[in-house]
């Protein structure tokens, strides 16, 4: 096999949207993904990475990849509120899976982010898809921590576009509004994938039954835990279909997805407790003058791409083991 062009470590909240993520790079021989931390989030970091064994199993790579269990409450020790009314009850769409054949590390999230990055510095990129809290108290196990990352690719935020937890707040960033800041405002090359790109990317009813066809396990898979995932956004876009939030990001962080739209900002998240809370405040103002990058920022903000992104995810799984 060829070797992989990308490293990456995966930071997740193994919901619906995570797992399709995931799947997307497992099934990429020119991705290599060297670990996959969990956070609280759609469920708890515990769940998230039962879920993530499970798809480790799906995919046919049980025991090939490091998973760690992270944060289970906020960088201030707020208890959390999960996102099952979105995800369903075990994260999964409600969907019954069997023990996974895998077990998690006995190190935390942080300290395999910090094991992982020290271990093969300016070599690693992370993609985080949950709450930045892993990231948060990684960054406070090793201050160093953006000069051993190659980058950082979030799905998180909302630049001009409405939240979806609140009219300002996007869940991963609403999540633990704390901890967004704190990565927000450390010195790495970020790309933040938010819902001004990710809600333009829809996966349709269509597209999820030709996974339900498909003679591949994970795409089968993949249909399945997306049926409740479809139901729940159904009144919000008028029709059977889904936003395709995490996987759109795995597929920038690879390269794979190019921005049709981007601008480099510095961005702030609002940590009051008005009703602005977990809103991240990102200075688009440049736009007016049509300049895309602020001086001095290390934040590139994806405002959008091709629209095109669920047919890519569609053709990956159903070409996908098993096939
Ligand atoms: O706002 C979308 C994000 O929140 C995605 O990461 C999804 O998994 C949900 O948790
Ligand atoms: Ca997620």
């Amino acid at each position: 096999m060829a070797a992989a062009e990308k490293t990456l470590l995966v930071d997740c909240d193994t919901g619906v949207d995570d797992a399709i993520a995931l799947l997307y790079l497992l099934a990429d021989p020119k991705v290599e993904v060297c670990g996959i931390t969990t956070v609280f989030g759609n469920i708890s970091a515990t769940m998230a990475a039962r879920n993530t064994l499970c798809v480790l199993d799906v995919a046919g790579r049980t025991g090939s990849v490091p998973v760690a269990v992270g944060s289970e409450v906020t960088l201030t020790g707020e208890a959390p509120v999960h996102g099952t009314h979105v995800h369903g009850s075990n994260g999964l769409g409600g969907v019954k899976l069997s023990a996974p054949a895998g077990r998690p590390e006995t190190v935390s999230a942080a300290e395999m982010i910090v094991r992982t990055a020290r271990e093969r510095p300016g070599k690693v990129h992370m993609l985080a898809t949950g709450p930045l809290t892993n990231l948060a108290v990684a960054l406070r196990l090793e201050p160093k921590l953006p000069q051993l990352i190659a980058g950082v690719t979030i799905m998180g935020g909302a630049a001009s576009a409405p939240g979806n937890v609140t009219p300002a707040a996007e869940a991963n960033v609403w999540h633990d509004p704390e901890a967004a800041q704190a990565v927000f405002s450390a010195p790495w090359a970020t790309t933040l994938v938010p819902l001004d790109a990710t809600m333009g990317e829809v996966m349709s009813e269509q597209q999820r039954l030709s996974l339900a066809a498909s003679r591949s396990p994970t795409a089968r898979f993949a249909a399945a835990i997306l049926d409740h995932y479809f139901d729940f956004y159904t009144p919000i876009f008028g029709r059977r279909s889904c936003p395709c939030h995490d996987a759109l990001a795995a597929g920038v962080a690879t390269g794979e997805v190019v921005p049709q739209r981007a601008m480099t900002v510095g961005i702030t998240v609002e940590t009051g407790c008005g009703p602005a809370r977990g809103a991240t405040i990102c200075d688009l103002r440049g736009s007016y003058r049509g300049e895309q990058r602020q001086p001095g920022a290390t934040c590139t903000v994806v405002l959008e791409t091709s629209g095109r992104f669920a047919e890519d995810i569609v053709r990956r799984l159903v070409g996908g083991p098993g096939a």
